[in-house]
């Protein structure tokens, strides 16, 4: 089996999961179970970014120890993965022993082959962001944007990773790797970035200044920089798991790809001699409502109460059917709506009805044998194969938006089929050529479903495995058989009726809508 590594950037301990974490952790766990049902051996890393100043003040503001306000946060985001669907091996915390271990002994690596220094810096801060910013922040007007917050100049001694010395080597390594970055057009933003000289990094703040980090193992009064810290997860979790490291992908957000991901952290592994990953995938942002999500603005979107409403499946498939991964998205409750009901509710829930009530009706409940196949049944399994053909590759090349819509497509058709065959006029007929037809007619539908549901399987998995059940189906090992048109369901006894997708509440009722287990 062919090991696949992947990961979810980890989120920060410093306030509630938001749509936004969702997401990263929905489509990761889509490529997660996509590779699985391939055959590989996957193993799913995600996790919290524990350390560093935000959590520090936040912590202090609530009057409890950093300590105890991590442990609530990163229960949260822990508690909502399974909530989600997602099927992550391993859950890191940066404030883990078998994670501090491992950031001690790289930093010990880096100071004593010469690639970490102590120097005095002086310099203007930023404490939002913590880090040292250079005259080419600044604005146009000689201010500060405002991501910075409050930016103070400061004179200190620190230490820092001999970055610029990599920056050769990094340019050479892109240059010769146009897909080390996913979707390709990032690949211009870090070229661009790295046309400039770096500095070297700064990977210390002083403990008067910072207390809540991991302490540097050459120098006690000093902690690690947050980034230097949160990066090393990828290969904490797995250094004492053989043949696991380097990952074969990191999922994270535009915003922390340039320079994290595709400067530092490339630059620490050469460092320390260690092999990089195969490649990093740079999704989008939501945005609610066409506004930036936000605490302060109120508009971040807890993704437990559209779970709540409507289920996980329901919720992968929207925010997987709508983003483009590596485009940005405006999440509304219309949009979400819109999609639940015409492709959940009305193309495969309908396609669920129809099958199960007409099998149950005329054929006592068990799926018939097809009979004799017409061009209309030829053209059906035609586009199946057709379909099935396009989905897998353009899952494989991360399209999840386009290969599910070519998934709707063909139950849209299957939907089509049915109204021409019209099973409920041919049910009615004693004429044995119809007799025959409604037999190749449910024998048809049954299996189109049957392989619908298969093919979707990694973005709903719950509802996958319910149509499956109600079919009287139980699908065999290997994925990719279970894709062949092939009546598998000759003879299997189905349910009489499964809701899946109910219509949602009116907007204007009062009352919380039921749950969905
Ligand atoms: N702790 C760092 C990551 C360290 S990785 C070694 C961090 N944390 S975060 O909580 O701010 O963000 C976690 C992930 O969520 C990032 O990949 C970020 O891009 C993603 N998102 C945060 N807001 C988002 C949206 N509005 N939309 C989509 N993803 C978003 O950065």
């Amino acid at each position: 089996m062919k090991p696949f590594y992947i990961t979810t950037a980890i989120d920060y301990a410093n306030g509630s999961p938001h749509l936004g974490h969702a997401y990263e952790k929905v489509l990761t766990d889509v490529i997660a179970r996509f590779r699985r049902q391939m055959g590989d051996q996957v193993h799913f890393l995600t996790g919290t970014d524990e350390h560093g100043q935000k959590v520090q003040a936040t912590a202090r503001k609530q009057g409890v120890s950093p300590q105890e306000f991590v442990d609530g946060i990163s229960a949260q985001f822990e508690a909502l993965l399974p909530r989600l669907g997602v099927t992550n091996d391993d859950f890191i915390r940066t404030t883990e022993e078998r994670h501090k271990a491992v950031v001690c002994r790289l930093l010990q690596q880096l100071f004593d082959q010469g690639d970490i220094y102590l120097a005095e810096y002086k310099g203007y801060y930023s404490t939002r962001q913590e880090q040292f910013l250079q005259e080419k922040d600044r604005q146009s007007d000689g201010s500060w944007p405002e991501l910075f917050g409050e930016v103070t100049e400061i004179t200190e001694s620190n230490y820092f990773f001999r970055l610029k010395k990599y920056q050769p080597w990094l340019q050479e390594f892109l240059a010769a790797h146009p897909d080390w970055i996913f979707p390709r057009f990032r690949h211009a933003q870090v070229a661009e970035f790295l046309k400039e000289d770096l500095n070297d990094l700064c990977i210390s703040r002083p403990r008067e200044r910072l207390e809540w980090g991991i302490t540097l193992p050459f120098d006690a009064k000093y902690v690690t920089y947050v980034w230097f810290d949160a990066l090393v997860n990828y290969y904490s979790a797995v250094a004492d798991r053989p043949g696991v490291w380097p990952a074969t992908w990191h999922v994270i957000g535009k915003d922390i790809l340039v320079p994290p991901h595709a400067v530092y952290w490339p630059a620490m592994l050469h460092a320390l001699g260690l092999p990089l990953p195969g490649g990093i995938i740079a999704h989008g942002w939501w945005s609610i409502r066409g506004s930036k999500m936000s605490k302060s603005t109120g508009n971040a979107l807890d993704p437990l109460t559209l779970v709540d409403e409507f289920g996980a499946d329901a919720f992968r498939y929207f925010l997987i059917r709508e983003m483009n991964v590596g485009q940005d998205s405006d999440f509304t409750r219309e949009q979400f709506l819109v999609r639940y009901n015409s492709e959940l509710a009305n193309n495969l829930g309908n396609l669920v009805n129809r099958t199960l009530n007409m099998t149950t009706r005329f054929a006592g409940g068990a799926v018939p044998a097809a009979a004799d196949l017409l061009d209309l049944d030829r053209e059906l399994r035609a586009l199946w194969d057709k379909t099935r053909d396009e989905f897998l590759p353009l899952c494989e090349g991360f399209q999840f938006h386009t290969a599910l819509e070519r998934a709707m497509f063909f139950l849209t058709e299957t939907n089509a089929y049915i109204e021409k065959r019209a099973p409920w006029k041919l049910g009615k007929s004693a004429e044995p050529a119809d007799q025959a037809l409604l037999r190749t007619t449910l024998a048809t539908m049954a299996e189109a479903l049957r392989l619908a549901v298969s093919l979707i399987r990694h973005v709903t998995p719950a509802s996958t495995e319910r149509i499956h059940a109600v079919l009287g189906y139980t699908p065999g090992p290997v994925w990719r058989d279970e894709l062949v048109w092939g009546g598998k369901l000759t003879g299997a006894k189905v349910a009489e009726a499964l809701v899946l997708f109910p219509r949602p509440a009116p907007p204007t009722a009062s009352a919380k809508p039921e749950k969905k287990g």
